[in-house]
């Protein structure tokens, strides 16, 4: 077995220092099984942050499926292939009558790119609207509109933001619908000053878990209010997925229906094909055919058979595993598990989220909500050396992101929510 020290050290030697890695001491995992990442170290640990792995680590049957098409055939979309469309045809059909045209790439960054082409190809305009907390990719185009990321000096001026609505630090005391009225309004003003400046709208893009921006609650009628002046300005709604899809909120396939505010066009990637590079856009069809016509897209492996296979896999273990509902079950059990532990750790401020993706905001203290990071920080690498893996979010880096993959079982919610009581009752979490 390779020593995890020395390749941590070749590692450094041929990818460079500043190459990410997470957690203090980096976890070096030989092998995947459901919700379990087994290290090198021979101990197993509870997965709580992966939503790649959707339907678990090396679930058997996507494995068997990418085996089979891999052993028997793998080109490209330009030859007539029935995996690909059948694939196209399962998918197409979780979405409303209207989006039911598809397109494959190998990434959420690549998805989005071609929604953004499709968007300005479209509409002739060239004005993108996106949070100013967002991530949406890494290629160039992607980085400037990941507004996390990006400062507004390496932005061009057709890229502008909007707050996302967060009603938990909020203090105007408004109620819910006068809060989803002015954060609307906010994204109205930009499509004025985009207009002032002689920019036409293309397109508003959001994640529809808001997962960098902290993933707070979502307000009914922010969305629907906001693409209603996105649409009157003659832009369209780029609903990314890449995050909420395949039913990570439980109550629904994809995020946007539980915004309430159906997209124009949808982008996808991480869990379509359970850890095999598969991402892509759903749209509606005469979307897909105007941006056809004026321009061309291939991606040599985005959607081949084997990635479709892989797709198909995924979607059959959902329903066959019944992990949608199971989601939205465990994902209650653990958020109210979560609301207990509050009452116990002052430093938890806020609990919030739907179905299995859940954010655990760590404040300084609950009067100010000023975000605590260096708590978080500590909670996250603390939660690893104790066995459970998780992550950190928002704009403050305070928010522990809980995301597993969907198969996470009421035992594993106590055995996450156990070790998070144990960390932040251990003193040294507090003192060093
Ligand atoms: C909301 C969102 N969009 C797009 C992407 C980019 O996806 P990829 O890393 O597959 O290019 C990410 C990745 O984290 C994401 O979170």
């Amino acid at each position: 077995m390779v020593n995890s020290r020395s390749l941590l050290q070749r590692r450094i030697r041929v990818l460079g220092a500043q190459a990410p890695l997470f957690y203090d001491t980096p976890l070096h995992a030989i092998r995947g099984e459901g919700v379990w990442l087994i290290g090198a170290d021979g101990r197993r640990y509870l997965d709580a942050y992966n939503n790649v792995p959707h339907v678990g680590h090396c679930h058997p049957r996507v494995v068997e499926a990418i085996c089979r098409q891999a052993r028997m055939l793998n080109t490209h979309t330009r030859y007539l292939d029935e995996t690909i469309v059948r694939y196209a045809e399962r998918l197409t059909a979780t979405f409303n009558p209207d989006l039911s045209t598809a397109m494959f790439c190998c990434s959420g960054s690549e998805a989005n790119e071609l929604a953004l082409r499709i968007a300005r190809g479209c509409t002739g305009g060239s004005g993108i609207l996106v949070t100013d907390y967002s991530y949406h990719g890494n290629t160039a185009a992607m980085f400037e509109v990941s507004t996390a990321y990006t400062p507004p000096a390496e932005r061009s001026t057709s890229i502008r933001t909007f707050p996302a609505p967060d009603p938990y630090r909020d203090r105007t005391g408004e109620d819910d619908t006068a809060l989803a009225r002015r954060y609307a309004r906010e994204v109205k003003k930009q499509i004025e000053k985009l207009t002032t400046d002689g920019v036409k709208l293309a397109a508003l893009l959001v994640c529809t878990a808001f997962s960098s921006e902290g993933l707070p609650r979502s307000l009914p009628g922010f969305m629907a209010e906001a693409i209603e002046h996105v649409h009157s300005a003659g832009g369209l709604f780029i609903a990314d997925e890449v995050q909420a899809g395949f039913g990570r909120f439980g109550e629904c396939m994809w995020g946007y229906e539980s915004l309430g505010a159906t997209p124009d066009i949808v982008t996808m990637g991480k869990p379509m094909g359970n850890g095999h590079p598969l991402a892509g856009v759903v749209a509606k069809r005469e979307l897909i055919e105007n941006f056809g016509r004026r321009s061309m897209y291939f991606n040599t492996f985005g959607g081949n058979p084997v990635s479709c296979a892989a797709g198909l896999a995924v979607l059959d273990v959902l329903a066959d595993e019944r992990l949608l509902e199971h989601a939205q079950q465990v994902g209650t059990y653990l958020v109210g598990a979560l609301r207990k532990l509050q009452d116990r750790h002052e430093a938890i401020g806020d609990v919030r989220g739907k179905g299995l993706f859940i954010g655990v905001d760590l404040v300084v203290d609950r009067r100010t909500k000023a975000p605590c990071e260096e708590i978080a920080k500590r909670v996250v690498n603390a939660m690893r050396d104790r066995g459970v893996l998780i992550g950190r979010t928002g704009p403050g880096g305070n928010v522990l992101k809980i995301r597993p993959p969907m198969p996470f079982s009421q035992g594993n919610a106590d055995q996450l929510v156990q070790t998070l009581n144990d960390v932040l009752f251990n003193p040294r979490l507090s003192a060093d």
